[in-house]
Parts: structure tokens; C-alpha cells; sequence
């Protein structure tokens, strides 16, 4: 099947008072029709930009989309004026965010503001709306819909009111549902109840997803691909498979280590990644995770590596994978590296 979007070399960044906040710097990934893809990395990484601007939902007034393209079925989305945005959000592409509070409007009832994404983009009689919004209700799981529809946001838990946002995200089937940390704020269970219902959805009405959570231990069982982002960039994008089993970067690596696994030994610590991001003000000339990196080498340090294949289907942007890295102990040697460009 085809590409339903492809993201190519975006660059966005924010003007602010301290100067340009360079907060996406590159992005490339591509997400084919019915296809779940994850994005993951640490916090303040370009997450979120990124999914905000494939909605075009960033400020205006200090959001710059300096670089790059956004396709959605081929068509440029950061072309597009807000009136064609508006028809496009909620109906063709859908966002849930993290805190359904800050989306749900708190004095209207939950059965009315999903009746409203309806007759937003479909020119149905309220009836009807209201029919399939109980119909939606109940799609999300949520028990005694019929007396639930007529409710208020605080009457329902965390968990159910995440459950009510998918009903609305998901109102007028669009063929992109982007998940920016749906879960984060929910206890364990509730987190692997809404996930469930996430993949059934998936399955049932063939909507893509792009899941963006900061936590690899939750994509395995949702997604196919894995796009790592790190300051701004993609670091690594392969199968879920291959990137629990063989990362190419240090920083999935990382990732990883620092996950908690079921069977664990509790006596063995979690390994977080030591030290901080750098600053998007002022992104470093080379590798972004040159400064935390324990195979870091000399080359790292200048020239920022450019994602490369380097396994079929798999992809990392690191200089360990240069042939000539590969000479020496996988660390000395490879300081040798050097690169003839500007
Ligand atoms: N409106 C904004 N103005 C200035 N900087 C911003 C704005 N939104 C995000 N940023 C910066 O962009 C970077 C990426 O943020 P974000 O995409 O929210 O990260 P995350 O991966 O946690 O979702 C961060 O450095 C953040 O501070
Ligand atoms: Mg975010």
C-alpha cells in the first residue's frame, strides 16, 4: 500500500525572546496506509512539534516551518491555509493529547461535544449524530453508554475520559490518529486497557496511527516501526523487532537499558541515560548525543552523521556504523575518521 505520510527534512523552529529554538531539525519518516509507527525519545526532543505540525496546531506567531515538507496522500499539509486545515483536522487526521482535560470542555456533556465533532464535517440531522456518537461511546468501551452520553467530563475517571477523547478523535473516521503520549498520566493497567483499545480500533477501522510516547516499553505491542528522535533529529527508525533486539544507536540503546522489564531482578537498577539534552538555541555542530555518549569518538565531536541504512530497513545516524569504525576496536581506531566536508 501507499504512503499515506510522508514527513521530508522538516525543520521548524520558534522565535523567542532568548533567540530561534531550533526544536526540529530534519525530520525524515514516511507512514504507509493502516500502518502504526511509534516516535520515541526523552523529553523536550521535537515530539510533540513534530506531530503539532503535521496538524499545523503550533503558535503562529512564533512557529517557523523553515524547512521541508509534510505530505498527506501527496499534498503539501504546511502549504495549506487555516480554513483547509480546518477541514482536514477531526475528519481526515485526529490528535489525542496526554491530559484529555485540556481538550474536553468541562461544561458540556461528553455526549455533546462528540455529537459536535460529528456535525462538524458531516451534514447529518442531530439524531443521527447523536446515534452515532452513543455508537461511538460504546466502541470506546465505555459501560452503560446510553446513561454515560449524557454526563459530564469530571463524572468520568482518567482512564474513561481518554476513552471519551478517542470516541471524539475518532467521530468522523479519519485515516490518521496521532497518540501524543495518550497514556503518561494513567496507572499501569489503565495504560494497557487504553492501548488495547488503540490496536482494536486500529484493526477494526484500518486508521493509522502514530503513537509518540517517551517510554519504549509501551510500543512493542502497538506498533511495526520505531522512529527514536534526539534533539530535534531521527536518530534511528527500524522494526520494532530488530530495535529491541540489535539498536544501532547508543541513544536506543540507552533507551532501552533504561526500561523496566517484568522479569527483572529488582535488585538491578534501571540505567538512565546520564546527562541532558543539549540546547536547541544553540544545537552542537556534531552529533547531538556526542556529549553523552560512551563510544564516542573523535569525529563525533564536529560532524553531525546523517542517517544511513544500515541494516535492510533499519536506519541509525551514527559514525560507529563508518567502514572505517568498523578497522579498529569499534572505539580507538575509528578516531582516525576524518571528513572532508564543510
Ligand atoms: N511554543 C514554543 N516556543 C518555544 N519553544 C518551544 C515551543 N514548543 C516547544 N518548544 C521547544 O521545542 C523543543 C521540543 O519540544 P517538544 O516537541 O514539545 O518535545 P517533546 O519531545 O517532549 O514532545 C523543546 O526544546 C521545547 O522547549
Ligand atoms: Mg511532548
Amino acid at each position: 500500500m501507499g504512503n499515506l505520510l510522508e514527513v521530508k527534512d522538516l525543520h521548524v523552529s520558534f522565535q523567542t525572546y532568548a533567540g530561534e529554538v531550533k526544536a526540529v531539525r530534519g525530520v525524515n519518516f514516511e507512514l504507509k496506509e493502516g500502518e502504526t509507527i511509534a516516535i520515541v525519545g526523552e523529553s523536550g526532543c521535537g515530539k510533540s512539534v513534530t506531530a503539532k505540525s503535521i496538524m499545523k496546531l503550533l503558535p503562529t506567531s512564533s512557529v517557523r516551518y523553515k524547512q521541508g515538507s509534510i505530505e498527506f496522500y501527496g499534498k503539501n499539509l504546511l502549504a495549506n491555509s487555516e480554513k483547509d486545515m480546518q477541514r482536514i483536522r477531526g475528519k481526515q487526521i485526529s490528535m489525542i493529547f496526554q491530559d484529555p482535560m485540556t481538550s474536553l470542555n468541562p461544561t458540556s456533556k461528553i455526549g455533546n461535544q462528540i455529537i459536535e465533532a460529528i456535525l462538524r464535517h458531516n451534514n447529518i440531522s442531530r439524531k443521527e449524530a447523536f446515534n452515532k456518537a452513543l455508537n461511538m461511546l460504546e466502541l470506546v468501551g465505555i459501560p452503560q453508554a446510553s446513561k454515560r452520553i449524557h454526563q459530564y467530563p469530571h463524572e468520568y475517571s482518567g482512564g474513561m475520559r481518554q476513552r471519551a477523547m478517542i470516541a471524539i478523535a475518532l467521530a468522523c473516521n479519519p485515516r490518521l490518529l496521532i497518540a501524543d503520549e495518550p497514556t503518561t498520566a494513567l496507572d499501569v493497567t489503565i495504560q494497557a486497557q487504553i492501548l488495547e483499545l488503540m490496536k482494536e480500533i486500529q484493526q477494526k477501522m484500518g486508521t493509522s496511527i502514530i503513537l509518540i510516547t517517551h517510554d519504549l516499553g509501551v510500543v512493542a505491542e502497538m506498533c511495526e516501526r520505531v522512529v527514536v528522535m534526539y534533539a530535534g533529529q531521527v536518530v534511528e527508525t527500524a522494526s520494532v523487532r530488530d530495535l529491541y533486539q540489535k539498536p544501532q544507536h547508543p541513544y536506543t540503546e540507552g533507551l532501552l537499558k533504561s526500561i523496566p522489564k517484568l522479569n527483572m531482578d529488582k535488585k538491578q537498577p534501571l540505567a538512565p541515560i546520564i546527562g541532558t539534552p543539549p540546547d536547541l538555541l544553540d544545537p552542537p555542530k556534531g552529533c547531538p548525543f556526542f556529549a553523552r555518549c560512551e563510544y564516542a569518538m573523535n569525529v563525533c565531536k564536529n560532524h553531525n552523521p546523517e542517517l544511513e541504512e544500515v541494516s535492510p530497513g533499519q536506519f541509525a545516524a551514527c559514525w560507529l556504523h563508518h567502514p572505517m569504525a568498523k578497522q579498529g576496536d569499534g572505539k580507538g581506531k575509528a578516531n582516525a575518521i576524518t571528513i572532508n566536508r564543510n
